[in-house]
């Protein structure tokens, strides 16, 4: 690995070093060839001079996106041609030897122009999109968002466990994908729509504290805050009350903005809390956006949304719950809960956070007795037969000394998003899929043969 990056060159002035990446843009000067060069650090100029003629010639030959080593020496430039829009715009390469690793051909937009192309260009050739700045910076913020959260949650005693793709459908509301079980005709597996039962087991196994940058597959119309695939920043506890898990990541939430965007000032510090109702009668929503100044694009107002209903009416007169079903009610309407009465009153330990009108996370106290949980399920008008097949499990692992727990789980990319600036949350993944769910690098989803689908048991 021997490299110098470019984004340490200013420190490197009359010092040898081996630049490696792609040729930006060439320049021809009559005697002289400029290129600026670009890795994932930074950008800078790398100067030929015609005296060398193998080498100048060598040089004429370069090319967008031409990957290429160059040796030679960091010089200073001089007071007329510092270039103050680059962070090595004080120097420049002296380029003794070249070595072209990889042509190219031209690329199909200019990466510097790649905001202004339209999009589904840009994700079909998401490999140059994110050759771009703008793409490259997305990408490495969410690279160290994510490590200060395993770090942070590290130094609090979580601990990072990962839970199945392939399990069973969990009604939390979305519309699941599903994957056919070869070995077991007929049958399913679901990709989960988040690790929510998984996460409470981890609890009843006495894991205390769970955490996981967990994919999760929701086969739903995207649009710009939702994806299909996403990842969610999914944690849970035991022995915990609602108190200690909105404060815990607030202060989580705050080490990210204060670590990594110090120039962004969080409007209202502890975050205002705001229940369902009252956001619901002020702001006809419940993610208000309650910036002070909506232009402010370095202003972030948090707030947590609390005391939502537990249950609300279903089109056909019946009940279903708010969030998900493994919410547990306030501990004053427990009582209510057992007798199914004043349902329409019942508020449940349940709580969203929200940054500037997104919701970017939710979670809930969870019904942890098993009483509790079929209580929510009969209201819901669940047979006792649909609760032993749809939750007969999570009943079973409740009865063996489950520990009252409770989580939340953040969107990952909405506040990446959020904190980049970014309209959508597809600039903030590597490989997003288009707003009807394809990915058009790959063409997926794709055509079966016809074995590949007898295989899998199905018949079209
Ligand atoms: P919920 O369904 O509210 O809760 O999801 C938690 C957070 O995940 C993000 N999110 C999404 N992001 C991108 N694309 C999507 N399609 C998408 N759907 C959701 C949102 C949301 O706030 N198991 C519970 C959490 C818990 O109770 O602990 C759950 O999944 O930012």
């Amino acid at each position: 690995m021997n490299r110098d990056w470019i984004i340490d060159t200013p420190n490197k002035v009359g010092q040898t070093v081996e630049i490696k990446g792609w040729v930006q843009s060439r320049r021809d000067h009559g005697k002289l060839i400029f290129i600026d060069v670009r890795d994932r650090s930074g950008i800078i100029q790398a100067v030929f001079w015609g005296g060398n003629s193998d080498l100048f010639e060598q040089a004429t030959s370069l090319r967008s996106e031409f990957v290429v080593s160059l040796k030679g020496k960091i010089q200073s430039r001089g007071e007329k041609q510092i270039n103050s829009d680059l962070p090595t715009g004080t120097v420049e390469l002296a380029v003794e030897e070249l070595e072209i690793l990889n042509e190219s051909e031209t690329p199909v937009f200019e990466i510097e122009k790649a905001s202004e192309i339209n999009e589904e260009m840009r994700m079909q050739y998401r490999y140059l999109d994110m050759r771009s700045e703008r793409m490259r910076n997305n990408i490495e913020k969410r690279h160290q968002i994510a490590k200060l959260i395993r770090d942070e949650l590290d130094e609090q005693k979580f601990w990072e466990i990962e839970t199945p793709y392939l399990t069973k459908g969990t009604p939390e509301g979305a519309r699941e994908f599903i994957v056919p079980a070869r070995l077991q005709p007929g049958k399913f597996f679901v990709l989960p729509q988040s690790p929510q039962q998984f996460k409470q087991l981890l609890m009843v196994g006495g894991v205390e504290r769970y955490f996981q940058l967990a994919r999760c597959f929701r086969d739903e119309d995207t649009r710009g805050d939702r994806q299909a695939e996403f990842t969610q920043v999914d944690m849970e506890m035991s022995f915990v009350e609602q108190e200690d898990i909105l404060q815990l990541n607030e202060a989580l939430l705050i080490k990210i903005v204060k670590t990594l965007y110090p120039e962004k000032r969080i409007q209202q510090v502890p975050f205002p809390r705001i229940s369902y109702a009252d956001a619901m009668e002020k702001y006809g929503k419940d993610s208000p956006d309650i910036r002070e100044d909506k232009n402010d694009k370095n202003l972030l107002a948090f707030c947590w949304i609390v005391d939502f209903p537990m249950f609300e009416k279903t089109d056909n007169g019946g009940w279903t719950f708010t969030h998900n079903p493994f919410s547990t009610v306030i501990p004053e309407h427990r009582q209510w809960l057992s007798e199914k009465k004043n349902i329409d009153q019942i508020t449940a330990a349940q709580y969203d956070i929200v940054l500037n009108g997104y919701e970017i996370g939710g979670g809930s106290i969870r019904n942890h007795r098993p009483a509790d949980l079929r209580s929510v399920l009969e209201i819901m008008g669940h047979s006792s037969e649909k609760i032993n097949s749809d939750f007969g499990h999570m009943l079973r692992a409740f009865k063996f000394g489950a520990p009252p727990h409770g989580g939340i789980a953040w969107g990952l990319e909405r506040l990446v998003m959020l904190l980049q600036n970014e309209p959508s949350i597809r600039d903030v993944m590597a490989f997003p899929k288009t707003g009807d769910s394809r990915d058009i690098l790959m063409e997926a989803p794709s055509v079966l043969s016809d074995k590949a689908i007898k295989d899998a048991g199905i018949k079209l």
